[in-house]
């Protein structure tokens, strides 16, 4: 009997739940019985290391159906003892005496290693386990994908999933109503699952936390879309999307742990959109749907390799790290590095030049519409053609100048930034 089968695997799942934690336990429990170690698992994340220990062991006799069941069998929280502030330059200090609680528990427990699953703030919490020797590594998972040195965490897949399937189904009471159908959706500090749902439902409009907006060229793209014949547009906004003004729209500010819930900017959107426009506009918040049910394949795939990555990890006592994916390999990075700085949209990606191009106004009073072909067959970058399935009326002889009167809608003129805006959407 070598020496390491004496000893186990800690595992344990921080931070809001997402789908996929399962499958990291299981790719845990699979990878460490492969190498002779046991496998411990904490619950309510870092609540059940220390005083008092709640933990189980873990073998693979009960793992059998965890695969594609939502949520986490160990219990999670993102509250407690060990909450850290999310975000960036935000660190919270652990108090010593959990520190040197946690040890004394990987002592008593024999732990080679401790497998930490969790977001920016978990991770913040692994980094400062690792300081102090606990044999920490890290797996990352936040359905908002914005952990940067990794591609992709798991949870994000299905989240879009959910998205996009809520997108498909506003399209259709939209049109028949003929109204602006807001979709609230989570990303705190990264508008991830709003850019991918957005383009993946054929959204009209998204907005992220990354990009400032503002209600003129928000109204302006709508009204062009109705001028356009479009009479139903879909809006798709991140919950930590700023005002124009920059305020946040939160639920709740928790004085204990200083965290901020974030919710209601799709709410308060509706009401400021009716103010502006003659048109019946609804609101769904999206919430915590999101985060549950079964994970997507792709998620799946993700969170075991994780799981199964993390115990290479422990087994080659690379601790300090977290688990890495940048297609096709899986790898890692200190922990201190994927939490030093967060993985956000770049408005200037070719990603969201290509959604302007598709017609997707992301409020910033950029263009946004298909390339223009003027009669000399040149394409000119910049405008539009009224090319496509639905036909615009035609356009006045000063570029975008439309009036809807059937609506009731005034003609469109240059809008409040001074920036006119030339597109004109295709149908989405
Ligand atoms: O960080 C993931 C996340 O889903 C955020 O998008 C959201 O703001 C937050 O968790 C909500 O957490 P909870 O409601 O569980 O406290």
């Amino acid at each position: 009997m070598s020496e390491h089968e004496k000893q186990s695997i800690g595992v344990l799942t921080s931070g809001g739940d997402c789908p996929g934690l399962n499958a990291v336990i299981r790719g845990v429990v699979g990878g460490s019985e492969r190498l002779g170690y046991g496998v411990v698992g904490f619950e309510d994340g870092f609540e059940g290391l220390v005083d008092p220990v709640r933990c189980r062991p873990l073998a693979s006799d009960g793992m059998r159906g965890i695969l594609q069941q939502g949520g986490t069998i160990l219990g999670a929280t993102n509250k407690g003892r060990f909450a850290a502030l999310t975000g960036e330059n935000t660190r919270v200090n652990l108090e010593p005496k959990l520190l040197l609680g946690v040890q004394d528990t990987c002592r008593q427990y024999n732990l080679k290693g401790l497998v930490c699953v969790g977001g920016d703030g978990s991770m913040a919490v692994a980094e400062q386990f690792a300081e102090v020797g606990i044999p920490v590594v890290g797996v990352p998972k936040t359905i908002d994908n914005d952990l940067s040195s990794t591609a992709f965490t798991f949870g994000f897949d299905s989240a879009v999933a959910c998205a996009t399937d809520a997108i498909d189904r506003l399209h259709t009471t939209a049109a028949s109503h003929g109204r602006i159908m807001i979709l609230e959706v989570m990303g705190r500090h990264a508008g991830w699952i709003a850019l991918h749902a957005g383009i993946a439902g054929g959204a009209d409009v998204i907005l992220l936390p990354e990009m400032t907006w503002s209600y003129e060229s928000l109204c302006s793209h709508i009204r062009r879309r109705r001028a356009a014949g479009l009479k139903s547009s879909i809006v798709v906004v991140a919950e930590g999307a700023r005002l124009p003004s920059g305020e946040e729209i939160t639920l709740e500010r928790r004085a204990e742990d200083r965290q901020v819930r974030l919710g209601g900017i799709g709410a308060t959107l509706s009401v400021e959109l009716q103010k502006r426009l003659p048109l019946e506009t609804r609101s769904t918040a999206l919430g915590h749907l999101q985060r549950g049910g079964t994970p997507s394949a792709f998620d799946r795939f993700l969170a075991t390799q994780f799981g199964a990555h993390a115990v290479r990890l422990v087994h080659q006592e690379s601790f300090g790290q977290m688990v890495t994916y940048q297609p096709p390999e899986f790898g890692s990075c200190p922990i201190s590095e994927s939490i030093g700085c967060l993985n956000k949209v770049d408005p200037n990606s070719s990603v969201v030049d290509a959604a302007r191009g598709l017609g997707i106004s992301f409020g910033d009073g950029e263009n946004c519409g298909r390339l223009f072909e003027p009669t000399d067959g040149k394409r000119v970058k910049g405008e539009n053609s009224l090319a496509g399935t639905e036909q615009a009326p035609a356009l006045s002889p000063a570029v975008g100048l439309l009036a809807d009167p059937a609506m009731g809608l005034p003609a469109i003129g240059v809008p409040e930034t001074g920036v006119p805006e030339m597109g004109v959407p295709v149908g989405g």
